[in-house]
């Protein structure tokens, strides 16, 4: 049974009125870069939410949105420093690299919130370590969603991370327009990264479970096949509902 451990918000920071990463002292956490904790201002209602700080980071940081009908996310949008949320003592999940095979290409594919453990993941060495190239997509409806620029921009000084983003309900210069699976189908997706998604590629999807949904079904029409233990394939997938 997990245990429920009492943290405190040292910080909420508000990107938009509904997108919200609030920085939590708790209890040291042991945790691979990807993987996610249930989260409750009571343990009645508790929700996972995916680490976004490195594993080493002895401050936790989570990204949300503001699901309005939701139970538990417009109440964290509203904590303040000093406020207390629980965390529950038991990390879990298989979005991370050690279950990913070795590939020339890491892509690690989201739309909204789902970008949150790859930014936990590229806080590692790891991903720089393993692939030759490593490329972030991520998909939201309006420009002002595209955040943690700062963090994004360091490594894309730091490390070679090509990075390609989607609006979709707004023309936003630097991004590409509409979703990310017509993208792929046409091509555009792969130009605007600059290295082709074929067998020698891995993806990662994470976020909207129809985005996972239909981007699997371009990734196994190219030949690409969800990735097992037992049957080692290309493609990893978390659902955020
Ligand atoms: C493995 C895992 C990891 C997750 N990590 C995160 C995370 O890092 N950040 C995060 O914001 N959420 C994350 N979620 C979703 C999160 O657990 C909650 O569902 C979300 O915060 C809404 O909570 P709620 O109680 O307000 O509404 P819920 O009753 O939980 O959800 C109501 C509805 O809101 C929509 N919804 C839920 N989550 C999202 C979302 N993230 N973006 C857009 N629409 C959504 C869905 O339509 C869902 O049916 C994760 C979920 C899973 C399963
Ligand atoms: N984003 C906001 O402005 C906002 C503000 C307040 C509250 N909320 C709440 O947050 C939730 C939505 O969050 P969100 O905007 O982060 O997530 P989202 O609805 O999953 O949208 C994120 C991105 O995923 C795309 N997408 C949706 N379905 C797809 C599919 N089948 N294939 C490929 N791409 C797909 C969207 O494109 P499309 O645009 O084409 O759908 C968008 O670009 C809702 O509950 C909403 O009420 C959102």
């Amino acid at each position: 049974m997990a245990k429920w451990l009492e943290g405190r918000v040292i910080e909420n920071r508000h990107w938009t009125d509904a997108l919200f990463s609030l920085r939590v002292e708790a209890p040291r956490l042991h945790f691979e870069a990807g993987q996610f904790v249930r989260i409750a201002l009571e343990e009645a209602v508790a929700r996972p939410f995916s680490f976004v700080n490195a594993p080493e980071d002895p401050v936790l940081e989570f990204y949300g949105i503001v699901v309005p009908e939701g139970p538990l996310s417009p109440r964290l949008a509203q904590l303040r420093a000093g406020d207390r949320l629980l965390v529950a003592s038991n990390p879990a999940g298989f979005l991370v690299l050690s279950e990913v095979p070795d590939a020339d290409t890491l892509w690690m594919v989201s739309t909204g919130t789902g970008i949150a453990p790859f930014l936990s993941i590229l806080r590692t060495e790891t991903p720089w370590r393993r692939f030759r190239n490593v490329v972030l997509v991520h998909a939201v409806r309006h420009a002002r969603e595209l955040v943690y620029g700062e963090l994004i921009g360091k490594l894309l000084r730091e490390h070679s991370l090509r990075y390609v983003t989607f609006v979709s309900r707004e023309t936003a210069p630097g991004s590409l327009a509409g979703r990310i699976p017509a993208a792929l189908r046409d091509g555009r997706m792969e130009k605007a990264a600059g290295v082709p998604l074929d067998g020698s590629s891995h993806v990662m999807l994470c976020g909207n479970p129809d985005m996972l949904k239909d981007t699997q079904a371009v990734l196994v029409e190219r030949g690409l096949r969800k990735h097992r233990r037992r049957n080692p394939g290309h493609i990893t997938v978390e659902s955020f509902w």
